[in-house]
C-alpha cells in the first residue's frame, strides 16, 4: 500500500522523528492480522515474516501482498492446521521443500506473482497432499521432474513464466491433474510428446493456452491427452491457418468445449472446423473474433454442437446456408454480432436463415442492427422458446403489425424481449402468433397509443408484460387488457399519460390473477377509488413518482379515495416522491401482510394516530425526506415493532421529550439490523438548544427528571379538583347525603326498625304541626277529617295536662304515626317550630324513616327556605307525602283523598 497523501507523509516523518523508524509504517497501514472462522488474513501488511501470534487452529492464512523473501518452515510450526496458504504477490526465489514437511494437510499453496526461478523436484517432494499449486507469474525454469511427487495435484497453474515448452515433465506424473494453466508462457509449438508427462492422467478436463503464440502443432500433439474436454485458446496470437491444424489434431479426442475468443478469426471457411467432425463438441465460442464473413456451410461439422456464442463481431450477413448442419443447436448467440458499421450497409438476415435449427431454443439478437424481418425470417425455429432482440434495430419493428412476427408463427415461444427496439407502434393482432408466450418485453420503447386491447389479442398465456419507459404517451381504456385475464405482472412506470387511469371501470378490472403493478413515474394526478378493485392477489403495487397528494387529501371532494381496500395481499407498497401531506387513517387499513412501505420524498407531517395500526408484518418502513418533527408511539409502535430496515432521515425532527423521547429511546433498544444514516441525516431541527444536532445527541434525562414533576402535577390537580367538586357536592346535595348518611347509621346501629316501630299502637294518626297563624285553616279543613279511624293530634288541642308543654310535645308526637307539617311562610317563621317541634320532628323522622312526615303547602314556599328553617326538603320526601292545597275550590275532595293515602302509608321504606 502507498502512501501518496501528502498528510501521510507528514505523518511518516513526524512518526520517524518521534519514535524511530520501527514503527512507523505498521502505524500507517491497516494494524494487524484478522481472524475469522480459522482464516487469517494478514494481506497488504508489508510483513517480511509470517507473523507468530495467530490462533494455532487457524485453517487458512493469506500473506499475499507482503515482502516476504521466502517462507521458513520454522514460521509455519504454530500453524500445523493449515490447509491453504496464500504467499501471492511477495518476493519469494526460492520455495522451501520443508513447507510441506511442517504442513501435512496443505491442499492449497499460492505463490503467484513471486520471483521464483528454479524449481526442483525436492522443493515440493513432500506436497504429496497437495491439490492446488498456483505458480503463475513467476521466473520458472524447471529441473528434472519438479512435479512428479504431486500425486494429488489437480490444478496446476504454471502461466506466464516465459515456458519456452509446454513440456513440464518427461515421466508420465500428475495423475489426478484436472486443470493445467499453460497460458501466457513463450512456447509457439506443440510437439508430439510436449504432453507425454500428461499421459496417465485420465482426469484431465481443462487445458487452458489463452494467451499463448502457437504457430505450429506438431501431428498428434493432443493424443496423449485425448480425455480432454475443454481447450482455451482465448487472445492467443494464433494464425488463422493454424485453426484447421487444431481442429483436425482435436479429432478423435473427448474434446466438448471450445472457446477461440479474441483470436482475430475474420473469416469462417467450410472447411475451417472440418476437423471437428469425428468430435462431440458441444460448446464453441467465437465472440469477439471481429468475424465478417461465414462461408455457408462452416458448422456443417458441429451436428452436436449445442451452444454457439459468436457475439461481438462484424457479421455482414446470414444466409440459409450459414448454419447449415447445426441439427442440435440449442443456444445461438449473436448479441454485437450483426451491426451497421460505417462505411458499409446494414446486416442482412436472409429468408430461411434459421431454419436449419430445428432445436433452437433461445435466439439472442440483441444490441444487433439488421435490415427487416420479412415473412420468413424466423420460418424453422420449431423448437425457439426464447428471443432476445432488445436494444436494437430493425426497421421493421417501429410498426408492429399482424406480418411483423408471421415467421415465428411455428416457434413454441415463451419470452420475448423486445426491449429498446424503437417500436412506435402496436397494430392489432401483432402478437396473436404466440400461442405459447408467457413474458413480453416491451420497455424502453417509444410506443404512443391508445391501448385497446386488440394489440395483446391471442396471448392468452401471457402472464408477464413488461412495459415501463414508453416515454409516457400510452392511454389506456377500460378494455386495454381484457385479452390478457391471466396477466400476473404488468409494469406500466414512465409509460402512461397523466389522465390513463382516470376511468371507469379500471382497465385492470379483468386482471384477478395481477400480483405486480408498476405504475410508478406517470404523473398521475386523477385515479378512481376502484382504480384496484378485485385485484385481491395483489403483492406488489409501485406508484412512487406521481402526483397522488390530493387522492388522500382529507378536503377532497367526496372524502380520501381509500383506493387500496381490496388489495389485502399487499406485501409491498412505494409511494414515495408524490407531494403526500396527509394519510387518511382508513388509507392502510387491513395491510396486515405489508412488508415493505416506502414513502419517502412527500410532505407527510402529523401522521395521525392508529394509521399504521394494521402493518403488523412490516420489515421495511421508508420515511426520509419528509416533514416529520415527531415520532410518537401512538403512530409508530406497531409498524415499527418488526423492522429490519428502517429509512427515516432527513426529517426535522423536534428534539423534546413529547416528540422525540420514545423514538430516541426506541433506536436506542432496537434490534433493527439497518438503519442507514443514523448519524448524520437524524437532525435535530427544533428547538435551536438542538438545532443540527443528531437525534441521538437527545438528552433523555430531561424527561425523566420531568416525571416526578408530572406525577406531582397531576396528584394536585387532581386533590384539587376532587376538593371542588366535594365543596360543589356538599353546598349542594350536603342535605341529602347528610340525611342518607343519618338514616344509614340509625339502621345499622339499631335505633330504629320500622317493623317494630309498626308493631307499636299509635294514638294518634298524625301529630300536626303548623303556626298559629295558620289555625284557623286546619280547624276548617283538618277537624273535619277526623272519624273514628282518623285522629289527629294537635298542640293546642290535645296537649296532655299538667306536663309541660316540651314533655307535651314529645309524648305526643311519639304517640303519633306520622307527622304532618303545614307549611306556610309563617310556619317558617314561627319560633316554636323552629327551635323544638321542628327538632324533635326531625328527630322522629330519622329514627323512623322518612315516611313518616306529610309536607302540606299551603303557599308556594322554596325549597331553599324550607331547608334554612325546617331542614326538610321535597327531594326528602316521597313524592306522595308532599300535598299542595288546591287553588281551585273542585279539586278540594282529591287533595282530602291524597291526604288520606299519604296517611294511610306504612312508614317502612319501600326499597
Ligand atoms: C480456535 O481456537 C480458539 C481459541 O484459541 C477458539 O476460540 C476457536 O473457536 C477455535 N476455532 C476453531 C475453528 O476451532
Ligand atoms: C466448400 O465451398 C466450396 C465453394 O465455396 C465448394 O466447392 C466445396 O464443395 C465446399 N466444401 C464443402 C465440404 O462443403
Ligand atoms: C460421441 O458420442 C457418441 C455417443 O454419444 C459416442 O458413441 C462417440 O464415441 C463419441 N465420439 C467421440 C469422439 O467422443
Ligand atoms: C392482419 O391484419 C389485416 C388488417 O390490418 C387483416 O386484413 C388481415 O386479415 C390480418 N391477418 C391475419 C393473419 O390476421
Ligand atoms: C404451446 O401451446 C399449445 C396450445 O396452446 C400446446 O399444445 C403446446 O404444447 C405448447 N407448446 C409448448 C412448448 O409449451
Ligand atoms: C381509446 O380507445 C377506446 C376504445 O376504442 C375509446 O373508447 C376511447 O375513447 C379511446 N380514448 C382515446 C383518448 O382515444
Ligand atoms: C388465475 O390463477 C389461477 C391459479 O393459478 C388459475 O387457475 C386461473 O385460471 C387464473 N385466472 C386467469 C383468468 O387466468
Ligand atoms: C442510549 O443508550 C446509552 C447507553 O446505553 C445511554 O447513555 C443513553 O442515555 C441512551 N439514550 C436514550 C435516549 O435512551
Amino acid at each position: 500500500m502507498m502512501c501518496v497523501h501528502h498528510t501521510c507523509l507528514w505523518l511518516l516523518i513526524a512518526c520517524y522523528y518521534v519514535t524511530g523508524p520501527c514503527y512507523c509504517v505498521a502505524s500507517l497501514k491497516k494494524a494487524s492480522c484478522s481472524v475469522h472462522h480459522g482464516r487469517a488474513d494478514c494481506s497488504h501488511l508489508s510483513l517480511t515474516a509470517i507473523p507468530s501470534d495467530l490462533p494455532g487452529n487457524i485453517t487458512s492464512l493469506d500473506m499475499s501482498h507482503n515482502r516476504l523473501r521466502g517462507v521458513s518452515p520454522a514460521s509455519l510450526h504454530p500453524y500445523p492446521g493449515l490447509l491453504l496458504l496464500d504467499v501471492g504477490y511477495n518476493s519469494i526465489t526460492v520455495l522451501d521443500n520443508g513447507i510441506c514437511q511442517t504442513l501435512p494437510l496443505l491442499q492449497t499453496l499460492n505463490i503467484e506473482h513471486n520471483e521464483v526461478r528454479l524449481l526442483k523436484k525436492e522443493d515440493v517432494t513432500y506436497c504429496t497432499n497437495l491439490s492446488r499449486l498456483n505458480l503463475a507469474s513467476n521466473r520458472l525454469k524447471l529441473q528434472g521432474e519438479p512435479f512428479s511427487a504431486l500425486q494429488s495435484l489437480q490444478f496446476l497453474d504454471v502461466s506466464m513464466n516465459n515456458l519456452q515448452s509446454a513440456k513440464l515433465g518427461s515421466q508420465p506424473q500428475l495423475p489426478r491433474l484436472v486443470n493445467l494453466n499453460l497460458g501466457s508462457n513463450i512456447f509457439n509449438t506443440l510437439t508430439r510428446d510436449d504432453f507425454f508427462f500428461l499421459n496417465r492422467s485420465s482426469f484431465l478436463q481443462v487445458l487452458n493456452l489463452s494467451s499463448s503464440s502457437l504457430k505450429t502443432l506438431e501431428a498428434g500433439c493432443f493424443k496423449p491427452i485425448s480425455g480432454l474436454r475443454t481447450l482455451i485458446l482465448d487472445g492467443s496470437r494464433i494464425d488463422s491457418e493454424v485453426i484447421p491444424k487444431l481442429c483436425s489434431e482435436l479429432s478423435g479426442t473427448d474434446i466438448d468445449a471450445l472457446s477461440l475468443r479474441k483470436i482475430k478469426l475474420v473469416t469462417l471457411t467450410n472447411t475451417t472446423f472440418t476437423g471437428l467432425q469425428k468430435t462431440n463438441l458441444t460448446f464453441l465460442d467465437l465472440s469477439n473474433n471481429d468475424m465478417a464473413k461465414i462461408e455457408e456451410g462452416s458448422f456443417q461439422w458441429l451436428s452436436r454442437l449445442q451452444t454457439l456464442i459468436l457475439s461481438y463481431n462484424n457479421i455482414r450477413r446470414l444466409t440459409k446456408g450459414t448454419f447449415q448442419g447445426l441439427r442440435g443447436l440449442k443456444q445461438l448467440h449473436l448479441t454485437g454480432a450483426l451491426v451497421k458499421s460505417h462505411g458499409s450497409s446494414t446486416a442482412i438476415i436472409d429468408d430461411f436463415s434459421f431454419q436449419p435449427l430445428s432445436s433452437l431454443q433461445s435466439l439472442s439478437l440483441q444490441k444487433t442492427a439488421v435490415r427487416e424481418i420479412s415473412g420468413n425470417t424466423f420460418t424453422g425455429l420449431t423448437s425457439l422458446t426464447e428471443l432476445t432482440m432488445s436494444w436494437s434495430s430493425y426497421i421493421s419493428l417501429k410498426y408492429l403489425t399482424n406480418k411483423t412476427f408471421a415467421s415465428l408463427a411455428d416457434s413454441p415461444l415463451r419470452k420475448l424481449n423486445l426491449i429498446g427496439t424503437a417500436i412506435a407502434k402496436i397494430n392489432p393482432g401483432s402478437f396473436a402468433v404466440f400461442k405459447n408466450l408467457t413474458i413480453l418485453y416491451l420497455d424502453s420503447n417509444f410506443i404512443k397509443q391508445n391501448l385497446t386491447g386488440e394489440e395483446f389479442q391471442g396471448l392468452g398465456q401471457v402472464q408477464e408484460i413488461h412495459m415501463t419507459n414508453n416515454y409516457q404517451y400510452l392511454n389506456l381504456c377500460p378494455t386495454s387488457f381484457v385479452h390478457v385475464p391471466g396477466l400476473r405482472v404488468l409494469t406500466l412506470g414512465k409509460s402512461l399519460i397523466a389522465t390513463a387511469l382516470n376511468i371507469d371501470p379500471s382497465p385492470f378490472r379483468p386482471l384477478v390473477n395481477l400480483t405486480v403493478l408498476d405504475l410508478s413515474n406517470n404523473n398521475i394526478a386523477n385515479i378512481r377509488e376502484n382504480l384496484l378493485e378485485g385485484l385481491v392477489n395483489l403483492k406488489v403495487l409501485k406508484l412512487e413518482h406521481n402526483n397522488l397528494a390530493r387522492v388522500w387529501k382529507s378536503v377532497n371532494l367526496g372524502g380520501p379515495l381509500l383506493f387500496l381496500k381490496d388489495t389485502h395481499n399487499l406485501v409491498t407498497l412505494y409511494m414515495d416522491s408524490n407531494g403526500l401531506d396527509e394519510i387518511p387513517v382508513k388509507a392502510l387499513r387491513g395491510l396486515s401482510k405489508l412488508k415493505e412501505l416506502s414513502l419517502s420524498n412527500n410532505l407527510l407531517n402529523n401522521l395521525k394516530d392508529t394509521v399504521f395500526d394494521d402493518l403488523t408484518s412490516l420489515h421495511v418502513l421508508r420515511l426520509e425526506k419528509n416533514l416529520i418533527t415527531a415520532v410518537r408511539p401512538e403512530v409508530f409502535k406497531t409498524p415499527m415493532s418488526n423492522l429490519s430496515l428502517l429509512v427515516m432521515g432527513k426529517n426535522p425532527f423536534d428534539c423534546t421529550c413529547e416528540s422525540i423521547l420514545w423514538f430516541v429511546t426506541w433506536l436506542n433498544n432496537t434490534n433493527v439490523t439497518s438503519l442507514p444514516g443514523l448519524k448524520d441525516q437524524y437532525m435535530c431541527n427544533t428547538p435551536l438548544a438542538y438545532f443540527n444536532h443528531s437525534i441521538m445527541d437527545f438528552n433523555p434525562l430531561f424527561c425523566k427528571d420531568m416525571t416526578p414533576f408530572q406525577t406531582l402535577y397531576i396528584l394536585s390537580s387532581t386533590a384539587v379538583l376532587m376538593l371542588i367538586v366535594t365543596a360543589l357536592l356538599v353546598r349542594f346535595q350536603g342535605w341529602r347525603i347528610q340525611f342518607y348518611w343519618n338514616i344509614l347509621i340509625n339502621r345499622t346501629l339499631g335505633f330504629s326498625d320500622a317493623k317494630v316501630e309498626e308493631g307499636r299502637q299509635y294514638e294518634y294518626d298524625a301529630y300536626v304541626i303548623y303556626a298559629e297563624k295558620d289555625a284557623s285553616w286546619v280547624e276548617r279543613r283538618m277537624f273535619p277529617l277526623e272519624n273514628e279511624k282518623c285522629r289527629f293530634c294537635f298542640e293546642d288541642r290535645d296537649s296532655v295536662l299538667g306536663m309541660s308543654l316540651l314533655e307535651s310535645i314529645v309524648n305526643n308526637m311519639r304517640k303519633s304515626r306520622k307527622i304532618l307539617f303545614v307549611v306556610t311562610e309563617s310556619l317558617l317563621k314561627d319560633p316554636w317550630c323552629r327551635r323544638f317541634k321542628v327538632h324533635h320532628a326531625l328527630h322522629q323522622v330519622i329514627e323512623a324513616s322518612r315516611d313518616s312526615v306529610i309536607l302540606v303547602f299551603l303557599q308556594d314556599v322554596h325549597d331553599y327556605k324550607l331547608s334554612c328553617s325546617l331542614f326538610l326538603r321535597r327531594g326528602m320526601l316521597r313524592p306522595c307525602c308532599i300535598l299542595d292545597w288546591p287553588v281551585h275550590k273542585e279539586r278540594v275532595p282529591a287533595f282530602h283523598q291524597k291526604l288520606l293515602i299519604a296517611l294511610g302509608m306504612t312508614n317502612r321504606l319501600q326499597d
